[in-house]
């Protein structure tokens, strides 16, 4: 299946077709220098099978992990296109998460001010959501997300089969971000996950998540509006991420939703990301997380833009002051008492 998506010159294919990493030498444009960049939780397998489609590959494995995630992962990279000798007609190709793609997008966009990225994403996180829509950037002085540019790629290629080394936790980090799609955009998609739980096949969930995907990067590519949605949950989830525990991504989206939804959509989403694995309380440190969310430059003086959902399938950007984030902040771990 080929999902397009429509951003004038910007625009290009997602490729999702079990097996098509193995057949990046004819979907991608491999005859020149190739940076190949992964990290030490994806099987080297998947890169070494992308360098032996090209012609001239160097592959790069930084440690995996959100750390990585900064402006000196960022110079190596620029470093070794330069050590050698990219031309701006050369490229980049990301093998891996989320991680992998915000960094390796970010570079391309850098390097002789810009050389062709493609994306082949291999966690579920990623293909549902970080792999399409060309945000790409590094976390910088303890803040997510805030050095970066958007840099469309070239092409993606989502091959489920590499879903299968994935741990089962792994996969619910995913899905996290397509209930947050389903949440916010699709309420029959909403109602067969809903209906079904995690019987409803992943191939289904990720296709679904994409459709929406497509959907809010044609319209607002620079996240003026529409697209501010896909932050529902972050920004609680975001504060207790940057707690450093024991959670995953998808995992503090889960807990950062439920206290934006209106009570009548909090319990049906609660049961949806229980029956999915999904945390839905936590122990923390209310106060560290709100000031992490107050160090975070997308608060200012008056307060913040927060996605609600107040019925499923669609959402709500309210501006409220920072500080009632502290009372929501507060239900996700009133509850786990
Ligand atoms: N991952 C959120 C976005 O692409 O806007």
């Amino acid at each position: 299946m080929i999902l397009p998506i429509a951003l004038e010159e910007r625009s290009y294919d997602v490729v999702i077709e079990p097996g098509c990493l193995a057949r990046a030498g004819e979907l991608l444009h491999l005859h020149r220098r190739a940076l190949i960049v992964t990290d030490s939780g994806v099987p080297q397998a998947y890169a070494e099978a992308v360098a032996a489609q090209c012609d001239n590959p160097t592959v790069v494995t930084i440690p995996m992990g959100e750390r990585s995630k900064n402006l000196d992962t960022w110079t190596l990279l620029l470093q070794t296109m330069l050590d050698h000798r990219f031309t701006r007609s050369d490229c980049v190709i990301a093998v891996g998460g989320g991680v992998v793609g915000d960094l390796a997008g970010f570079a391309a966009s850098a390097y002789m001010r810009g050389v062709d990225f493609y994306n082949i994403p291999t966690t579920v996180l990623s293909q549902v959501d970080s792999s399409i829509g060309g945000k790409t950037g590094v976390d910088f002085s303890g803040v997510k997300n805030i050095v970066g540019a958007f840099y469309q790629p070239k092409r993606v290629l989502i091959d489920p089969q590499t879903l299968a080394t994935l741990a089962p936790r792994q996969i619910r980090n995913g899905l996290a971000e397509a209930i947050k799609m389903a949440a916010c955009f699709d309420k029959d998609l909403f109602s067969r996950l809903e209906l079904s739980g995690p019987a409803v096949p992943t191939a289904v969930v990720i296709e679904g998540a994409l459709a929406v995907k497509k959907q809010v990067v044609e319209q607002d590519e620079r996240e003026r509006g529409l697209r501010k949605a896909l932050n529902f949950g972050h920004t609680l989830g975001h504060g207790i991420e940057s707690l450093g525990l024991d959670l995953y991504h998808g995992e503090c989206v889960s807990l950062g939703m439920l206290p934006m939804c209106s009570d009548a959509v909090r319990p049906r989403l609660r049961a949806v990301l229980q029956a999915f694995g999904l945390p839905v309380t936590c122990s923390f440190d209310v106060n560290a997380a709100y000031e992490a969310i107050v160090h975070d430059k997308k608060s200012d003086a008056s307060g913040v833009d927060v996605v609600m959902v107040e019925q499923l399938g669609s959402f709500q950007i309210r501006h409220v002051p920072t500080r009632s984030l502290l009372e929501k902040l507060e239900q996700i771990r009133e509850d786990a008492i």
